[in-house]
């Protein structure tokens, strides 16, 4: 049974406050996509071809609005609200009768993975029968993120929710792989102090039964937590000047779905024929004359 993707792109987006009075960060542009193509294009990079996007009520209808049912770049896409900002780790409790016993990606939807490294250490992860894997990447000060700490041969010591005190500079990034007890073993954790099931604790039971693997993103691979003005304007100015160096684009989903070989080269041209106004309508139509995207597609292959 191969495992589903499911993206959490909920929360009030506080942060970016006016930017996200009326609309969810996650719908917001990092430089010429919705933030949200992100997530799904790295998903669809390691395979995945299914997933549950999680939202709030008033924001589900405009991603079901852009996004639709997924066909259009080769995948089949599911919604579910989030009533309520109830943690993370309810993600997996939510998206239980989707999962159906199945293991699962879950991806925030304000997390940018920019690189190759992040799709071929997300395929080896799935390739891991039990367990859960998660991301960690070096931070200058990683007190906003959960904090993992690992003994010189790499073995895990603890994992801690947005330490005061942190023991290492290790951030747990937003992507974390699970087999199919992560709904029960969501279900069976307390609230924290806040408020909010924590994904840390729900990572920290598959710690307990030395069932966590902790995957290092390698120096050169960029992570944005894109949830403030700064990191958002990073990405943004990090995305097009790949775009611009390689002539690629970065989450052009159906010039993805084109290269996993899920929609045909017609279709993503007649996508780009849609919109042959904006740079991605254009990519779209020119498809034919870039042969062999390499940037993460087809990683590991
Ligand atoms: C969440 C997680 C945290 C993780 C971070 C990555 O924090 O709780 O462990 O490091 O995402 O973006 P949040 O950004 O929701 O405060």
């Amino acid at each position: 049974m191969s495992a589903r993707g499911i993206i959490l792109a909920g929360g009030r987006g506080t942060r970016l406050y006016p930017a996200t009075a009326v609309v969810s960060k996650q719908l917001l542009p990092v430089y010429d996509t919705p933030m949200v193509f992100h997530p799904l294009a790295l998903l669809m990079r390691a395979g995945i071809r299914e997933a549950l996007l999680i939202s709030t009520p008033e924001a589900l209808p405009l991603f079901r609005m852009l996004l639709g049912d997924g066909e259009r770049f080769g995948m089949r896409l599911a919604y579910a609200e989030q009533d309520a900002p109830r943690g993370i780790a309810e993600a997996l409790i939510i998206a239980e009768p989707f999962l159906a016993g199945r293991g699962s990606v879950l991806v925030l939807g304000d997390n940018l993975f920019i690189g190759n490294a992040t799709p071929k250490l997300l395929r080896r992860a799935l390739l891991r029968r039990s367990g859960a894997s998660v991301f960690a990447v070096e931070v200058d000060d990683p007190r906003s993120f959960g904090v993992v700490n690992l003994d010189v041969s790499g073995r895990v010591l603890g994992l801690e929710e947005k330490p005061a005190l942190p023991r290492s500079n290790l951030a747990v990034t937003g992507l974390y792989v699970y087999d199919g007890d992560a709904p029960a073993l969501a279900r069976a954790l307390a609230p924290s102090a806040r408020g909010e099931l924590e994904i840390t604790d729900l990572n920290r039971a598959y710690l307990g039964r030395g069932a966590l693997a902790v995957e290092r993103l390698p120096i050169g691979e960029h992570w944005y937590d894109t949830g403030t003005p700064d990191s958002l304007l990073a990405a943004s100015i990090l995305v097009r000047r790949i775009e611009e160096n390689t002539g690629r684009k970065l989450a052009c989903l159906e010039a993805i779905a084109c290269e996993q070989g899920w929609i045909s080269r017609a279709a993503a041209q007649a996508a780009g024929r849609a919109s042959p106004g904006s740079p991605y309508g254009r990519y779209l139509q020119t498809l034919p004359e870039l042969p062999g995207l390499e940037l993460g597609v087809g990683a590991g292959r």
